[in-house]
Parts: structure tokens; sequence; C-alpha cells
């Protein structure tokens, strides 16, 4: 059997609006191994970072999520906000494409001092 670090399982996301509900991921399933890398595309609005902010949990109040997203066979979406905390930024990471190469360069080593800093002070 294939050892998967991830495993998004008839993913679902839909958003309340006034004017009805939204489809904006519709039964996404894949699995990426360890190692493995996946690239995502689509047209824009077809739903890729709906799909990545599901997986950070990363959603805003009128999505509903329906599906699995087991992260070394924990589902995601069945932790609590605090659980996922120590996942963000931790074991699973956002990078946004509007980051220039300086800040790229220089956010894991402020990220690092601070918390370097937080430590040594308590
Ligand atoms: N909170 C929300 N409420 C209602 N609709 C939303 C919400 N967030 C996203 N959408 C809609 O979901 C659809 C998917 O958006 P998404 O941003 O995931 O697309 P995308 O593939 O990342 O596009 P792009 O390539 O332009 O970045 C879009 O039609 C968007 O308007
Ligand atoms: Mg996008």
């Amino acid at each position: 059997m294939k050892d998967n670090i991830l495993e998004i399982e008839n993913l679902h996301v839909r958003f309340n609006t006034f004017d009805g509900t939204f489809s904006a991921v519709n039964n996404v399933s894949l699995n990426l191994e360890y190692s493995e890398s996946i690239g995502i595309i689509g047209e824009s609005g077809c739903g890729k970072s709906t799909l990545a902010f599901t997986v950070m949990r990363y959603l805003a109040s009128n999505a509903e999520v329906e599906g699995a997203i087991r992260f070394k066979g924990d589902n995601l979406l069945e932790k609590s906000e605090k659980d996922m905390e120590t996942v963000r930024g931790n074991r699973i990471a956002w990078y946004s494409r509007t980051h220039t190469l300086l800040s790229t360069l220089l956010l894991p080593l402020v990220f690092s001092w601070m918390k370097w800093e937080c430590t040594t002070r308590s």
C-alpha cells in the first residue's frame, strides 16, 4: 500500500450567498504521497484557492464543507480550531504567490527570531 501524506476524499465546498448556494469545490479526491508534489491548474474561479484554503481550514464563515482531508491519517476537518493552530505554519504552510523574493527569504528568519524571543522570554 502506498504511504500518503495527504488524502482528500470527496471534498465539496459550498458558499451560502444572498443569491443561493454556490458550489466552489465539487467532489474533489486526490492522494499525495510523501516527497511527492502536486500542481493544481484551472481557469480563474474554478476553486483552486478554495481547495487550498480548505486544507488549511482558512475558510469564510459562509462556507460549508463535506468530505475528508486526511493529513498523516488525521482528518483535518474534524480537528478543533485550537488543534489546527498546531498544524498550520508548523506541519502545513501556506505560501502566497504575492510574496516577493525578499519576503520569502526574510519571513522565515523573522518567524524564527519571534519564536526564539518567545521561548527565551517565557
Ligand atoms: N466566501 C465566499 N463566498 C462566496 N463565493 C466565494 C467565496 N470565496 C470564494 N468564492 C467563489 O468561489 C469560486 C472559486 O474561487 P477561488 O478563489 O477558489 O478560485 P481560483 O481557482 O483560486 O481563482 P484564481 O485563479 O483567480 O485565483 C469563485 O467563483 C469565487 O467567487
Ligand atoms: Mg486563487
